[in-house]
């Protein structure tokens, strides 16, 4: 098990497109394994592998408040969306101490391989239906401040930009 760094916006890696998983093999068991201990230590609730600066289709999500309920999205794709949206707040690992509103489907229907390698559909609604299209948004290249207006990007940017530069004096 190791902690893997967390990429941090406006890391231009954060908008790689990730390619589709080839085989659910040791490699990607162990990274799976690796992204659950990291999205544990930092206490997110998702983490996609472009975070990771891995840029294969992967997230792991645990939405519980015991945190005992990891799940493991390989390859997923939405096959199912409600005809409902609402407004959530939202954060990122990647974007620390930052919150705000992106509007999501009420609930999702995601086909995936879990880390056997079974193909399953996971009927998704509340914070998971959220997290789950979140993470998604990630393997594609995409952060949530980009649902933002542009001011409030910039400030997000700007703010960002700033505290890393303070982290690494
Ligand atoms: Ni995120």
């Amino acid at each position: 098990m190791a902690l893997l760094p967390i990429l941090c916006y406006p890391d231009p890696k954060l908008h790689t497109v990730a390619k589709p998983v080839a085989a659910v093999d040791a490699r990607i068991q162990q990274l799976a394994a690796d992204m659950l201990e990291t999205m544990y230590e930092a206490k997110g609730i998702g983490l996609a592998a472009t975070q990771i600066n891995v840029h294969e289709r992967l997230i792991v999500i645990d939405v519980s408040e015991e945190r005992d309920q990891p799940m493991v999205l390989i390859n997923p794709e939405l096959v199912w969306t409600s005809a409902t949206t609402h407004l959530n707040e939202e954060g990122c690992l990647s974007v620390p101490g930052i919150y705000d509103g992106v509007t999501r489907f009420d609930a999702v229907h995601v086909k995936a391989l879990d880390e056997k390698g079974n193909s399953r559909v996971i009927e998704a609604d509340g914070l998971l239906a959220v997290c789950v299209q979140h993470e998604m948004d990630h393997l594609v290249g995409k952060v949530f401040v980009e649902y933002l207006s542009p001011l409030k990007r910039n400030r997000i940017k700007t703010k960002m930009i700033k505290a890393q530069r303070e982290e690494s004096r």
